[in-house]
């Protein structure tokens, strides 16, 4: 059902379509009709509320403003019959009919979600993760959308930052290689598709150092650390073809990212060569206030000079560049310049062919929370999934006997979409209880008991139930919850125990300056425990916890992360063995909160401490080791892999020579299962200090019980590269330890040595 657009505008459209070859000179052409106000019109982005707001600003006068010309984009409203009314304004009633572009925090799905970036981070699932990215944009299409704000690739090395979870962790390669997968998924063959849909990367830069894992905190890192380790994976998005950038909220080198000139246009733009528009996050524009590095007018005049295209609803441009080209602050040229970059990418995407490309009200019934779709992001959580524990064999679980089920998370369809499932409906997905039911039908005797809260701090509470309960108090005292936990526990052979943290215990402004699971559900575990039923904890959860006593004390531990629409299926799936998990963690695991940052590619120091021997005057704590409770890369399986030996195509090399490194794995276990093989190399003697090793590759293999293969690595001099003191990529000659294992902790080495 398309409805006309007037003659004027369709021969303004189509005289516009045809009449140059490129984007550029056909946003130049119409930009010769523009004045002054509507070219700043378009670096406009407001939202006219109705999604997550996440920020004390909502856009005023919306309808008006896009009548006027003084809106380019609009995010945060969805369905063809919303953005076509919002389209109509813009493409009807505007002067010049300059179609609007509609965006989106579609972060992990649109409505059928599959799990936090976090989780599906640890499938290592290149391609499925490609494929769910391109199911995302399928249905966000359908619904009107033509731009995700994602994917957000900040490296964190911190878990108290709620924002862990909508990151690929700690490691750029991998981080690179998934920011990759996700950019081909959303924008697939061509943007002018109908279903697909511009990426966004975010958040540049460096968002995930903040200073003690505190939101919005100030980032403060040397370069060398910069390019080695957080900006690998935003290179990678723009050079997968990623069409826009969202700058970050915090500060790199004492200017903030929405001002920063090296950031967005030396680094960007002149060193990586990015062709698309930088908008900015959330009002952070506005916010360079707070910062301290001016008022509006200054702020906004520097974020435009720095490299800003588009200001995210706090509409400092909006407001002040005329005033600020009056009084030579900012030149036409440099306004001009954010207005074609917009221009551009809104001719990319069709929307000047056509601007309802993405607007279709047959669409949302086909495309959206389709079996097809449920049976990707059902496939995506098993995938995702991480055991962390299984003694003797405890999983998978039978489908027969009688299991105690319980925990504030095991009969809850609230908190299975974890957080930014904002177009997502907590009451369609499948809770872990339905998706036992679902897999083992009657098979199994299931006794249910909630156990506990999710916590018993209401100021807690209050702080995550922002968008709707989601840590409810039950009216039972904490002690009733847990004795009648306990009475199912002791008729059962075995508890299963689902807890963690609610949806929005992760995410933005989620900090925590505790990791555990909540006192309540400890105080539950610790009963459960002491009844001396083999435990199984299920972890729903947005980021790395401590578990040491959880780990000494279940006997099974499988962390799901908030496994999105399909959950309870799939943790089911896994539990009972349809599914032999193979995720591996992305960001390690602490022992205690007093160890942060920890993080597996960390420099030896001039005082390491081997783990034996006195550790005095050694890098080590009174009260602490060293170690991580689960190391980067670890994840177990119901099976068992045996590693060979390293054999090397050569131990000894000279320049541009390949070197080639394989293992043979074997199954020796009975279940079929996969496993990330994890490459990784050392570098002992260098210009500059280099970490203890850094992963250079992987290969995610299946094997069926009893099978062996030979999993081989290409290794060539880009991969023992690094910056150097003058942040140049160099190798440099000498001894390389590879590397090739099950994780970052367990590896298998080999010596080679390499000459220019
Ligand atoms: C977040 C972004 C998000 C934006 C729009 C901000 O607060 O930092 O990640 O895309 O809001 O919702």
């Amino acid at each position: 059902m398309k409805k006309t657009i007037s003659i004027a505008a369709a021969l303004l459209l189509a005289q516009l379509s045809f009449a140059q070859s490129d984007y550029t000179s056909k946003a130049k052409a119409l930009m010769a009709k523009m004045t002054l106000e509507e070219k700043i019109g378009q670096l406009n982005l407001v939202t006219p509320g109705g999604g997550v707001l996440t920020g004390s600003v909502v856009s005023s006068d919306v309808e008006s403003k896009i009548k006027n010309g003084q809106v380019g984009g609009l995010f945060g409203i969805e369905t063809p019959e919303k953005v076509r009314k919002a389209q109509d304004l813009a493409v009807k009633q505007s002067r010049l009919h300059i179609p609007l572009i509609f965006g989106m925090d579609v972060i992990h799905g649109h409505k059928t979600l599959y799990p936090i970036p976090l989780g599906i981070s640890a499938s290592w699932d290149l391609e499925m993760i490609q494929k769910s990215a391109a199911m995302a944009a399928k249905e966000s299409t359908a619904d009107g959308l033509s731009w995700a704000f994602s994917p957000m690739v900040d490296i964190a090395r911190d878990p108290r930052w709620g924002r862990i979870s909508e990151g690929s962790g700690e490691d750029p390669y991998l981080g690179g290689e998934i920011a990759k997968a996700v950019v081909r998924g959303y924008q697939g063959k061509s943007l002018s598709l109908n279903n697909t849909m511009m990426a966004c990367v975010k958040h540049f830069a460096l968002y995930g150092g903040a200073e003690a894992g505190r939101e919005y905190n100030t980032v403060d890192m040397s370069k060398i650390k910069m390019y080695e380790y957080y900006l690998p994976p935003y290179k990678a998005a723009v050079e997968a073809g990623a069409g826009s950038v969202m700058s970050s909220f915090n500060e790199i080198d004492g200017v903030p990212a929405s001002a920063n000139q090296w950031l967005l246009t030396d680094l960007l733009r002149k060193q990586w060569g990015f062709k698309g528009f930088v908008v900015s996050d959330y009002t952070s524009v506005n916010e360079m206030t707070d910062h301290g590095i001016g008022d509006l007018q200054t702020v906004s005049a520097r974020a435009l000079k720095a490299g800003l295209d588009m200001d995210m609803v706090g509409e400092g441009m909006l407001t002040t560049l005329l005033k600020s080209l009056k009084e030579g602050k900012v030149s036409i040229a440099d306004i001009d310049l954010a207005c074609l970059r917009i221009l551009e990418a809104k001719y990319k995407l069709g929307l000047f062919d056509d601007p309802y490309r993405y607007i279709d009200e047959s669409r949302p019934a086909k495309d959206i929370l389709t079996a097809e779709n449920r049976t990707i992001v059902r496939n995506m959580a098993a995938h995702s999934m991480v055991l962390l524990k299984n003694n003797n064999q405890l999983l998978p679980l039978k489908k027969s006997g009688t299991i105690a089920l319980v925990g504030p998370l095991a009969d809850n369809r609230r908190n299975m979409l974890g957080t930014w499932s904002v177009s997502g409906d907590w009451n369609l997905s499948v809770s872990v209880k339905e998706g036992i039911k679902n897999v083992v039908g009657n098979s199994v005797n299931i006794i249910y008991a909630k156990g506990a809260n999710i916590t018993d701090d209401a100021e807690l509470a209050n702080h995550v139930n922002v968008f709707g309960v989601q840590a409810d108090m039950d009216s039972r005292t904490p002690a009733e919850m847990i004795n009648e936990a306990v009475e199912a526990a002791k008729k059962s052979d075995i508890v299963v125990a689902v807890v963690g943290e609610s949806a929005d215990m992760s995410g933005e402004s989620s900090s925590r300056a505790d990791i555990s699971i909540p006192a309540s559900q400890v105080a539950l575990l610790k009963a459960l425990s002491a009844t001396g039923k083999p435990l199984v904890i299920v972890l729903i959860n947005g980021r790395p916890l401590t578990l040491v006593w959880e780990n000494e004390h279940a006997n099974a531990i499988l962390e799901a992360w908030a496994p999105g629409t399909e959950a309870g299926n799939a943790v089911a799936d896994v539990l009972f063995g349809d599914y032999n998990p193979s995720g591996k963690i992305t960001a390690t695991f602490p022992r205690s909160v007093g160890q942060i940052p920890i993080y597996y590619n960390h420099k030896n120091t001039g005082r390491p401490f081997s783990g034996t021997g006195s550790p005095k005057f050694k890098s080590t704590y009174l009260d602490e080791s060293n170690d991580p409770l689960f190391p980067f890369g670890f994840g177990l399986s119901y099976t068992k892999f045996e590693y060979s030996s390293i054999h090397v195509s050569k131990s000894s090399l000279t320049g541009n020579e390949k070197l080639i490194a394989s293992v043979d794995v074997k199954n020796v276990g009975s279940y079929k299962g996969e496993e990330v093989v994890q490459l990784y190399i050392s570098d002992p003697v260098a210009s500059v200090t280099r970490a203890v090793k850094d992963l250079k590759g992987f290969q995610k293999i299946a094997l069926n019980a009893g099978e062996l293969k030979t999993v081989q690595f290409e290794i060539t001099p880009e991969q023992l590269s690094f910056y150097n003191n003058d942040l140049k990529r160099v190798w440099e000659a000498g001894d390389f330890i590879i590397q090739i294992g099950t994780n970052s902790s367990d590896v298998k080495s080999a010596k080679v040595n390499w000459k220019k």
